[in-house]
Formats: C-alpha cells, structure tokens, sequence
C-alpha cells in the first residue's frame, strides 16, 4: 500500500518543497494515523457543476488505431465506470465563461472556484484565452485525428532514479511534467522532450527555489511547448494574464515579474536567498512566498502568447477530488489546504485526454525504497504532508493500473 511506514507525519502543513502556498511557521511532530487510503470516491453523484457543458477534450478520443484504449478499460470497469466523465471540460476557455459559471464559482474558495476573486480580473484573463486553441489540449492535426493518442505522464519522484526509461518516455506522442522536472543530466532516465508542463505559479516558485541546486534553473520552454496552469490562487490568473500579454505583473505578490515575451533573460533563482527547504527538525521562520526578488523572472521563453498556455477549469479540479481523491484530509482542520497534488492533476489530466496513459516517477507501494525525487543526491525519503493524500493517490494509479487504465511505471 502507499501507507507512511511510521507513525512519523508532519501535521503542520509544511508547504515548502513545491507542494504549496504560503509557508506558515512549520514544525515536524510525531502524530495520530493518517488517514488511511482510498477515504472517498464514492458518491458520483455529488459533484458540482461540471454537468452543464460538454466541452471538446474528450472530442478525438475514440479512434480504432489503439491497441488499448483507456476508455474501452474504464468501460469494463465497474467501479471506474462510474467515476469517469470523459465529456467533463477539463479546460477553462474564454468560451465557457457565462454569468452562470461565476455565481457557481464564486461560492468556492481556489482551486476549485473564484471565491474573493474579481470579476474583471477573471474575465479580463479569459477573455484572452478566446480561441478554439484555448479549450483543447491537443491541436487538432489530421495526423492525431486519425491516430491513437499515447500521453506519457513524468512525476519527480525517486524511482526514476537509474531507470533508463528516457527513451521509452521520449516515444511518445506527448509527454507532460511538472514542477521541478530537471531534465539536464537526467535523459537517460527521464528523457528530454516536454509537451506540457503543469504547475501552479506557487509550485512553479518553489520549485526554482527548492531545486535550483539540483539543475531546475528553468521552466522548461520549446516551440512546441505547452504550459498548463493550474489555477490554486488569483495569482495563477494574473501571472497567466501577463504572460499571455507579454507585460510584467501589475499586483500581488508576483510584481514586477516578466513571464512572457519581452523578459529579459535573468539569471538565479527568483529568490536568491533562500535555499533548498527539506524538512527542518526545529520550528523555523515563514518563508514568505510574496517576496519579490531582485530581478524581473522569465518564464515560459520568447514565443509566449495565448496559444502557449492552457487553464485547468476549476469544475475539473472540483471533479477530480470529489470522484478519485476525496480525502479524509477534507473534514479535518487541514480541509482547507487539501488539494489533489500537481502530479496527481497532470496525470488525470492525461486520463481525460489521452487515448494511452503512462505514468513514470509517480508514487508506488515501494515508495520507500527511493528517494523523495530522481535528481537528489543523497536519498531523501518521501514525506507526507497534510496538503496533499498521497497514500489515497497512490492506491488510485496501483488499482488504475490493475484495471489496464493506466501503466504505472514501477520497479
Ligand atoms: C450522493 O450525493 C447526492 C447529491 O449530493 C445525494 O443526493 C445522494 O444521496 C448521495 N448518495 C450517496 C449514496 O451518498
Ligand atoms: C470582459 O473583458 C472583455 C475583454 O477585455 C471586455 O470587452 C468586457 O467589457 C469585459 N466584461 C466585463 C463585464 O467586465
Ligand atoms: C469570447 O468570444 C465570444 C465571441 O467572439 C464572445 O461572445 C465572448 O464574450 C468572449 N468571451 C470572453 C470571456 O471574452
Ligand atoms: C533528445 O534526445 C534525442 C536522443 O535520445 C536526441 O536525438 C535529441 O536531439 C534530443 N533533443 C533535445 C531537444 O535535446
Ligand atoms: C540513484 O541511483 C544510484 C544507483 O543507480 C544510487 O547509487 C544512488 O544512491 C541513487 N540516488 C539516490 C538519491 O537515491
């Protein structure tokens, strides 16, 4: 199982290495069970919203080229059956955006809604991501019309470690990472090619401080490169809004950084003066995630513009939790700082999209056996953090394995 071996958990939610938001003061403490997997997933019925519109992400999906199709594996699946809606819109495009959508979301706090977000601030980013484009993940080409789409998913995790399965990631047709994804030195291993890459701009901060050590000194950029947002805060949406616009960030606690094509290139991390966040033993000070650094950022390269960046809806986020990782985490105090992690979103992503999915460097029942992620030199263990369930994610890829719904890479 994917369960913590020891009793040792880290209740305060420690939200330092690329997982999440705002550091509070963290300390480690030895503490009751975590709650034990595979904590919800039951009432299909119960989700909100994501009913109403029938988007397109799921339009090219049945094609007689797969070997193995997803959805023909969920179809026989009693259990999955149920929880997959393949028509839910995973992506949030100008054209999905009605009165309707904000009185629904504005009732729920990020990711899952625009509670305490402005109206024109979401409206004024949507309205940028008003084209066929923005609502699909995969350009339409006669090629991939006629093909089997075969999606591989790279989390971070350790068992990649002197796998040598870069070229086998490589093969196909679209790979997506995610966070601190050094690819540098790790080809062998992980391979070089990015199709997408996911990530809030919190997780995206984190990990070019937390992993700038290790060789994450850039996103990952390329022509061909997509980015996919994940919209955990309303920085998510200015920070998407400058990049597409190509002007630095007006407000909030990104200012003045210049994500998209008129960056100058700058070197070191965005915050020069922090370093790699492992868990401390003693209580230590907050680390501010809205100090600004010294110099402007580039993000996402020279060709940024709407076509290069996608926006998970948050209906999809809410979807995702309520049917395949509905933690028990959610009716504790620490309800408020679950959320589904990026790999887990990423990977789902690709499950709602893909015609094959494989996941690499994600969490197994061996977890323990290999460090926290592939690029540390010294081995780090995995530590469970309150923010996230990741003994719940791990049963949910062993049991999509075992249903033929997805390949885990294990070892
Ligand atoms: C599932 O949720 C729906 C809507 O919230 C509710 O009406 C129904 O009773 C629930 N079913 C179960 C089995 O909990
Ligand atoms: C939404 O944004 C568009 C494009 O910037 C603008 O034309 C429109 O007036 C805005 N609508 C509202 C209600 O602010
Ligand atoms: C997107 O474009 C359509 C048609 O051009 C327009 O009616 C709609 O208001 C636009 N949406 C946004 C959010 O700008
Ligand atoms: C990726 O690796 C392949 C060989 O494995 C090589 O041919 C290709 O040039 C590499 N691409 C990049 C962008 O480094
Ligand atoms: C990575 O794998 C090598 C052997 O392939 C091992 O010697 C090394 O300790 C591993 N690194 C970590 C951080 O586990």
């Amino acid at each position: 199982m994917g369960r913590p071996r020891g009793p040792l958990l880290w209740l305060l939610p420690l939200l330092a290495a690329a997982c999440s938001g705002i550091l509070v003061a963290l300390y480690c403490s030895a503490a009751r069970p975590y709650p034990g997997p595979r904590a919800g997933a039951r009432n299909t019925t119960s989700s909100r919203g994501f009913f109403g519109h029938k988007a397109s992400n799921a339009g090219m999906r049945k094609n007689p080229h797969c070997r193995r199709p997803l959805d023909l594996a969920i179809q026989r699946h009693p259990h999955f059956r149920a929880l997959f809606d393949l028509s839910t819109p995973v992506l949030l495009s100008g054209g999905l955006f009605t009165q309707e959508l904000w009185d629904s979301l504005s009732q729920h706090k990020a990711p899952y809604g625009w509670q305490g977000l402005s109206y024109q601030a979401i409206n004024s980013t949507l309205s940028l991501l008003n084209s066929s484009e923005s609502s699909q993940l995969f350009a339409t080409s006669k090629k991939l019309l006629s093909s089997c789409i075969r999606c591989a998913v790279v989390g971070n995790g350790g068992i990649l470690n002197g796998s040598r399965q870069g070229l086998n990631i490589d093969a196909h047709d679209y790979v997506f990472r995610l966070n601190g994804a050094v690819i540098k030195g790790f080809e062998k291993d992980v391979g070089n090619k990015t199709s997408f890459y996911g990530f809030t701009v919190n997780t995206m901060k984190n990990s070019l401080i937390s992993y700038w050590n290790f060789g994450f000194t850039s996103v990952p950029q390329g022509p061909d490169l997509r980015y996919i947002f994940i919209p955990s805060d309303i920085r998510d949406y200015v920070m998407l809004r400058s990049a597409i616009l190509g002007v630095p960030v007006p407000e909030g606690p990104d200012k003045g950084d210049s994500p998209g094509p008129t960056a100058r290139t700058a070197a070191g991390p965005p915050y020069p003066s922090l370093r790699s966040p492992t868990c401390p033993t003693t209580p230590r000070a907050a680390l501010s995630t809205s100090f600004v650094g010294p110099r402007p950022q580039t993000y996402f390269g020279p060709e940024a513009s709407a076509r290069k960046f996608k926006l998970l809806h948050p209906d999809f986020i809410s979807y995702l939790r309520e049917r395949f990782l509905k933690s028990k985490l959610i009716n504790t105090n620490f309800g408020d700082l679950y959320m589904p992690s990026t790999g887990a979103l990423m990977l789902l992503t690709a499950l709602h999209t893909c015609d094959q999915v494989s996941a690499y460097g994600f969490i197994t029942s061996n977890y323990w056996k290999f460090s926290d992620h592939y690029f540390e030199r010294v081995k780090k263990p995995l530590i469970f953090y309150v923010n996230h369930d990741l003994s719940l994610e791990a049963s949910l890829w062993r049991d999509l394995h075992k249903a033929g719904i997805l390949q885990l890479y294990q070892r």
